[in-house]
């Protein structure tokens, strides 16, 4: 009886459920279609532009030959690189970076410490811009590619979008941020931090010397910044100023290389700390004051660089690193027990309480160091200690589509470097894109990363400001 009944409703389900999987399989043909037809995943919200993703060309011989140029602006020969802020060679190279922005078509202003910001209205001018960019400055015999490729990417990602016919609706704005490295006023990041506002920094840099003695002030003021202000507040954003931040850098690390990975996906970047300290003692002639009544400043230093390295190895975790870059010993010379020595060290971690455990532990050997060898530690300072920082999930959503378009595969990864996507991620939703680099080497001439993964990188970057700025 019951078969009976459930017969007719049987027929009805297979006369309504068969045209039904025949739609789905015709569905799914049209979807592929389209994505192919459109270049955007037909499930995920389409962003409003006119062009295909992959239709979106680089000219990457023209960007190769601007990196080149740019690192003709260096004060070591080539191939190394060395552009400390506000010096001559940083000057000349602000200005190849604002004729590349008028180039392309970018509106450009310049704030009292010289972040320079290069802007294509979009069609909402009122909505908060999308921002992009890193740092030209480098570090004494460096490369070409840190940071540069963030800038001068950031410029060609612009032209990319203008050949494609592309209009933003949110601005675009390309940003230089002044001196990520701390080579000259030992602040890194120097930019950045004070345009997420850090009060403290912009009272500190009115007393800032460099190690010649020259004031902050007075270096800016020599390459035409800050000149009628001393209130660097001026720099300052208000939080959300822009809508979101993309940066695009080297990876400086090996792993994309490694494993052949043209595009990392930044998640989050480790969290810096730097410290400055000085030991005194009382030198004297190298020959005459026997080893028992020496107290020297030198040994103390070298003591206690072999301290950090045994305390960040405790720590137990590859992912705390520490090192001593800077140790300069006074007089400096070879017949002389150093009688001052200044040292300055970097640790890191991704944990931020297991890099502070570190930090203490070298404040505690620095001063039992002191104390076994007669000096006197006349000088500990933190310099920063900065947590780490996250990019945002939904920008990070924005650039896996991206690459998904482009057809290049990806890697989410941590930064162990620091970036002014760091800072930026204090005032505005932050994501990083990371290209790889010849054996993950930076920070030296050796420094180097391929046309074709910059192609790529500066693609991943146009498609993803372009979502962007449509939302
Ligand atoms: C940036 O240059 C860093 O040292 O991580
Ligand atoms: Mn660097
Ligand atoms: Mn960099």
């Amino acid at each position: 009886m019951e078969t009976k009944i459930f017969q007719p409703f049987l027929l009805l389900f297979l006369a309504i459920s068969i045209p039904c999987l025949s739609d789905a399989s015709h569905e799914e043909h049209a979807r592929k279609t389209m994505e192919e037809f459109s270049g955007y995943p037909a499930d995920s919200p389409p962003h409003h532009y006119s062009f295909s993703p992959s239709s979106l060309s680089v000219d990457i011989q023209g960007l190769q030959r601007q990196i080149e140029e740019l690192s003709s602006f260096s004060d070591a020969p080539a191939p190394a690189v060395t552009r400390i802020l506000y010096s001559q060679k940083d000057v000349l190279a602000r200005r190849y970076i604002k004729s590349l922005m008028e180039q392309a078509g970018l509106s450009i202003h310049e704030d009292a410490v010289g972040n320079i910001f290069g802007r294509w209205g979009g069609t909402e001018a009122a909505l908060s811009a999308v921002a992009t960019g890193s740092h030209i400055d480098a570090i004494p015999y460096s490369g070409k590619y840190d940071g540069v490729i963030g800038v001068l990417g950031a410029i060609e990602a612009i032209n990319v979008l203008k050949r494609s016919g592309f209009q933003p609706k949110r601005s675009l704005e390309v940003i230089m941020f002044t001196s990520e490295e701390p080579t000259r006023f030992g602040i890194s990041c120097l930019g950045s931090r004070l345009l997420a506002g850090n009060e403290e920094l912009a009272i500190a840099l009115k007393q800032a010397v460099d190690g010649k003695n020259i004031s902050f002030l007075e270096a800016a003021r020599s390459a035409g910044y800050a000149v009628h202000e001393d209130d660097l507040s001026s720099v300052f954003l208000k939080k959300d100023y822009y809508f979101s931040f993309i940066e695009l850098h080297i990876e400086q690390g090996p792993i994309l290389e490694e494993e052949g990975i043209p595009i990392g996906i930044v998640t989050a970047i480790a969290a810096p700390a730097s410290i400055s300290i000085d030991f005194e003692g009382n030198g004297g002639h190298a020959g005459a004051v026997l080893m028992p009544a020496r107290n020297d400043a030198g040994l103390a230093a070298a003591e206690l660089a072999l301290a950090v390295e045994k305390h960040v190895l405790d720590s137990g975790s590859f992912d705390t690193v520490g090192t001593v870059g800077v140790m300069e010993l006074h007089p400096g010379a070879v017949n002389s027990i150093p009688s001052r020595t200044h040292v300055e060290i970097d640790t890191r971690d991704i944990d931020e309480e297991r890099r502070n455990v570190v930090v203490n532990k070298i404040h505690q050997s620095a001063v039992r160091i002191a104390e076994n060898r007669g000096v006197k530690l006349s000088k500990f300072k933190i310099v920063n200690q900065d947590p780490p920082a996250l990019s945002s999930n939904s920008i990070i959503s924005t650039m896996r589509e991206a690459t998904k378009q482009l057809n290049v595969s990806f890697k989410l990864m941590i930064s162990r470097a620091y970036h002014d996507s760091l800072f930026m991620a204090r005032i505005s939703p932050m994501g990083m894109i990371f290209i790889p680099c010849y054996k993950g080497y930076s920070h030296k001439p050796e420094e180097f990363a391929s046309a074709q993964d910059i192609a790529n990188g500066v693609k991943v970057l146009a498609l993803t400001l372009a979502k962007l700025s449509a939302e």
